[in-house]
């Protein structure tokens, strides 16, 4: 049985079933004609499976009681074979399991203290803000990190980057990776972009990430930004409904497949004028309760005096919310505040 970071959740587990995670072949009642069907809809192994929901299967031409039923077996095959913690967990497994979580620097320690020691795996990290206040700088910073290995806060793993704006600038990376005495070459092959130019194709590049992930042994995933695309392809009040619909299913496949992967993924979002707001902040992030719950962490970041960055965890279980990280953007990627430009 291959061993992934995965694999390490389930050591406590006593009986233990050999099962293959990387394929569909430990499923019972799947044919060929089954597996062309799920593999339509991006589900090429039981991790696949695991972090698909049944309705995406239907898509598939599927039928729904076969659907549930083969997502269910999946995750049963999952828990057997110590993949995957059961259902039901003591206190002590769940502490166990979040043992096994990681964490990714940012590069700038006071957002790594903000965010309790990095970008976390098995979460979804939302930065949200308005124009030019570094989402995308962060993220850029993000896919250099990551490669750098454990001692040095990295996951010696690759990034994968869902460009949905044509932000990506590989220079960019390129100057991170060289301000910080990396190989700018080496850094630079290890991110993967992904050119994404509308709603649909993102849902089917996020239906694809597993493979990508596996292939390019990616620990981070981008997608900058989340929500641009639904909201220009769905305008007006008529349509908000199936967008926040669509919006939804591509934020828990993210998610499940960060909790199923061990990844970290990053998500980007924009801020919206709120009419609503008498005082305060007149703005507010778009993507409305779908975004708000669909998201593990939520940062908002804002611009502060002096050309520097302010960052704060919105609506955290366990980040205190009254904490602030001030940072610049740098030729390293995003450093203190207080460091030198
Ligand atoms: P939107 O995507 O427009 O919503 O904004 P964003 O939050 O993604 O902003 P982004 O991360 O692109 O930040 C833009 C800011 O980063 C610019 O205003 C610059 O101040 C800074 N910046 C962009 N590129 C570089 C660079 O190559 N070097 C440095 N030092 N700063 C940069
Ligand atoms: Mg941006």
């Amino acid at each position: 049985m291959a061993v992934s970071p995965v694999a390490k959740r389930g050591e406590a587990h006593e009986e233990r079933e050999e099962v293959d995670i990387y394929s569909l072949d430990d499923l019972r009642g799947v044919g060929e004609a089954t597996k062309e069907k799920l593999a339509s809809v991006g589900i090429y192994s039981l991790l696949d499976l695991a972090a698909a929901s049944p309705r995406e299967l239907v898509d598939a031409g599927i039928d729904a009681k076969k659907a549930e039923e083969l997502c269910l077996q999946a995750r049963v095959l999952l828990v057997s074979s110590g993949f995957l913690d059961s259902e039901l967990m003591t206190g002590k497994e769940v502490l166990e399991r979040r043992k096994s979580l990681e964490r990714i620097t940012t590069g700038c320690s006071s957002l790594d203290n903000l965010l309790r020691g990095g970008v976390e795996t098995q979460a979804v990290t939302e930065l949200v803000g308005e124009y030019g206040c570094g989402k995308t700088q962060i993220c850029h910073a993000l896919c250099v990190t990551v490669q750098l290995p454990r001692e040095k806060g990295g996951l010696s793993a690759g990034a994968i980057y869902i460009d949905t704006e044509s932000t990506f600038r590989p220079e960019r990376i390129y100057e991170i990776a060289k301000a910080r005495g990396l190989n700018p070459d080496k850094i630079l092959e290890g991110v993967v972009v992904s050119e994404v130019y509308n709603s649909s194709h993102l849902q089917l590049v996020v239906r694809e990430l597993g493979r990508h992930i596996e292939k390019y042994k990616a620990r981070f995933v981008v997608v900058d930004s989340i929500i641009s695309h639904f909201r220009a392809d769905y305008v007006g009040r008529e349509n908000l409904s199936e967008r926040q619909q669509k919006l939804n299913a591509t934020l828990h496949r993210l998610l499940r497949l960060a909790e199923i992967r061990n990844v970290a993924v990053v998500v980007t979002n924009q801020v919206i004028g709120d009419p609503g707001a008498f005082y305060g902040n007149p703005t507010k992030p778009s993507g409305g309760h779908v975004l708000a719950h669909g998201t593990t962490y939520r940062v908002f970041l804002r611009r502060g005096p002096d050309d520097t960055r302010v960052a704060r965890i919105m609506d955290s279980p366990y980040h205190p919310s009254d904490l602030e990280a001030r940072f610049r953007i740098t030729e390293k990627g995003v450093e203190d505040a207080d460091s030198k430009r």
